[in-house]
């Protein structure tokens, strides 16, 4: 029988990809930004950086804090890159959202399951740049190769993740051919997914069955119930499957952004290391909008993880400021195994 063996779960994210000194640029997307979420509210840049100016954030903006919190992200993200090398799963389940970049308004699943033969990743074309916000072309290595590459998917363990989790009340959509949307900024897996094979897994990673959740868009968001108990069917599902193979569970995203929430990454990492889920689910819905909403990948990595009693290592936690309404990105990065 299948085997999981491995779980992680990362933040991706331009910052992770762009050099300190040049953060900048996307503060401009901030700035463009009317609907910053904070807390389960919604402001604009003022009135944020009016909110926010008792947490001071001008000496968290510098290029030294800067830059040494680049640094530790990218220890941390070579450790993942380590630890999946030494691990060496034979197979990956990986677990992200599409950021309306290969599914839209026409069609917009809760939860896909990808079953087919190839996954492309593919770079922006110049017609696609165009419609990048700032500094996201900048970090493209990050999530996406310079050259199309392509991977590949498992049928044959897609197909059986579909039928088990249907056994079990999950009624997810499938998709054997990656959607493709008309005039969106990207062709082939979103960067989501992008990021795992450009950072962790390198250019021999082993078949993969992408599962999306719609983290970001109403109305059809899955809770953090739900998406608990989703890590606990497919973990289930996993072990089901009648191959003698070893696999692993990767969760894509989060952690706070585009507004960096020290206190709630802090407080969701504590909870999130707790086997009693209690606390962790009982965070309020609207503190999971925008980036933050990719926080629920991690949510079914860990119940998957706890469900077949492996260990969690928290390699890192760093909240990447770039300007003084408390903009950036939380990034944070662990392993079970
Ligand atoms: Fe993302």
């Amino acid at each position: 029988m299948a085997k999981i063996v491995l779980g992680m779960v990362a933040s991706h994210g331009p910052l992770l990809g762009t050099p300190p000194e040049l953060w900048t640029g996307r503060v401009q997307a901030d700035i463009n930004n009317p609907a910053l979420e904070f807390r389960g509210k919604q402001y604009n840049f003022t009135q944020l950086t009016e909110l926010r100016a008792p947490e001071n954030f001008g000496p968290q903006i510098e290029l030294p804090v800067r830059q040494k919190r680049f640094d530790a992200c990218q220890k941390a993200i070579a450790e993942l890159e380590r630890v999946f090398a030494e691990v060496k799963p034979d197979v990956v389940v990986m677990l992200g959202n599409d950021q309306q970049e290969i599914m839209g308004d026409d069609n917009q699943p809760a939860v896909m399951v990808y079953y087919g033969e190839r996954l492309d990743n593919v770079p922006f074309s110049d017609e696609q740049k165009k419609l990048l916000g700032p500094g996201v072309e900048l970090a493209e290595p990050n999530h996406h190769p310079k050259v199309a590459k392509t991977y590949p998917g498992h049928p044959a363990l897609g197909l059986h993740l579909i039928e088990k989790m249907m056994e079990q009340n999950f009624d997810v959509a499938v998709s054997s051919v990656m959607p493709e949307r008309k005039q969106s900024r990207l062709t082939g897996i979103p960067h989501a997914f992008g990021f795992y094979y450009q950072r962790v897994m390198g250019d021999n990673a082993p078949p993969c069955v992408p599962v999306f959740t719609n983290t970001f868009y109403p109305p059809n968001r899955p809770g953090g119930r739900r998406c608990y108990d989703m890590g606990v069917a497919l973990a289930k599902a996993i072990q089901d499957w009648d191959k003698d193979l070893r696999v692993a569970i990767l969760g894509s995203g989060g952690m706070t952004h585009f507004v960096v929430d020290e206190k709630f990454d802090r407080d969701f990492l504590e909870a999130f290391a707790d086997r009693d889920p209690t606390k962790l689910l009982a965070f309020p819905d609207n503190y999971y909008r925008s980036g933050n909403s990719e926080l629920k990948n991690w949510i079914p990595t860990k119940s998957a993880m706890d469900s077949v009693g492996l260990k969690m290592t928290l390699v890192d936690y760093q909240p990447l400021y770039r300007s003084i309404a408390g903009t950036g990105s939380g990034m944070g990065f662990a392993y079970w195994r």
